[in-house]
């Protein structure tokens, strides 16, 4: 984990951002703003994309060829910008493991109070807040002008939409989606790959993989498979030798 000020050390190298969507360009904006690193373009999976500029910064081609791009180039940071909380995930993964740094893209107008943690590959973008002791994991984006309030944890691979209020003491698991505009009353805790609708006023804690809209919240969509089916094996073993339900392993209460 690191503190906000840690990102001075990566002034001037040379990045690249993976994605070059709507949300690529998002990244693009924070970074150029931040003035920290210099992006030297972006890739993406989509090879029509290869040689175009966005908002004058060349798509160098396809994920496959970032081994070349980092030795020729001399690239060693890069920033996942895909919307997709898996895609964005695995993607850091890969690139970690080709040994790119992953740095965070923070807005200078986002405002962090001087003790939150964060870990790598963040989008932070502009006027967002975030308040006293939260922790915000790995590729997380915290979205335009959302507020995180204090000691919130926000887990990996996680989006807060736009505009969205999280109170203290919120716990969102990993890949979890809070959509635009919706608020979160204090300690409530929204599962894991769970989607809390636009606009939705969440009171009570959000069971894992389910969909919840409205004021007050109300689950519409319950999970599409057993949550068996997520366990890894050993866990599943493990569940029945204890003979336990999924709800009461360890993954239902996934770490953040
Ligand atoms: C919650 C959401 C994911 C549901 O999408 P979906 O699974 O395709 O659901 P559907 O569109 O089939 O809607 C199912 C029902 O929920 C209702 N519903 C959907 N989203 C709703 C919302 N945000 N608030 C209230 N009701 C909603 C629909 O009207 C529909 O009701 P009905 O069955 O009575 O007709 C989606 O509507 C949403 O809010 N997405 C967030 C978008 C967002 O924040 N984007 C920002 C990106 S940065």
């Amino acid at each position: 984990m690191q503190t906000p000020q840690s990102d001075v050390k990566t002034r001037e190298r040379k990045c690249v951002i993976l994605g070059c969507g709507g949300h690529g360009r998002v990244v693009l904006d924070c970074l150029v703003n931040a003035g920290k690193v210099s992006v030297v373009g972006f890739v993406d999976s989509n090879r029509k994309f290869t040689g175009r500029r966005i908002d004058g910064v060349e798509v160098l081609g396809h994920p496959e060829d970032l081994p070349d791009i980092k030795r020729k180039l001399g690239v060693d940071v890069a920033i996942v910008a895909i919307g997709d909380n898996g895609v964005r995930r695995a993607f850091a993964d890969r690139l970690d493991v080709l040994g790119f740094e992953l740095i965070n893209a923070i807005h200078p107008s986002a405002n962090l109070a001087r003790n939150v943690t964060l870990g790598a590959n963040i989008l932070i973008a502009a006027g967002a807040l975030v308040s006293a002791h939260c922790q915000i994991g790995d590729s997380v984006i915290l979205n335009t002008g959302c507020i995180v309030d204090h000691e919130s944890l926000i887990g990996t691979a996680t989006h807060i939409c736009p505009g969205a209020r999280l109170a203290g003491r919120v716990t969102v698991e990993s890949g979890a989606f809070v959509g635009i505009g919706a608020t979160i009353i204090q300690s409530v805790r929204v599962g894991y790959e769970a989607i809390v609708g636009a606009g939705a006023v969440v009171t009570d804690d959000v069971p894992p993989m389910s969909t919840v809209v409205g004021v007050p919240a109300r689950e519409i969509k319950q999970p599409q498979t057993s949550r068996d089916a997520w366990l890894l094996p050993e866990l599943t073993r493990a569940a029945q030798i204890a003979n336990l339900t999924p709800e009461k392993t360890p993954t239902a209460k996934m770490p953040v």
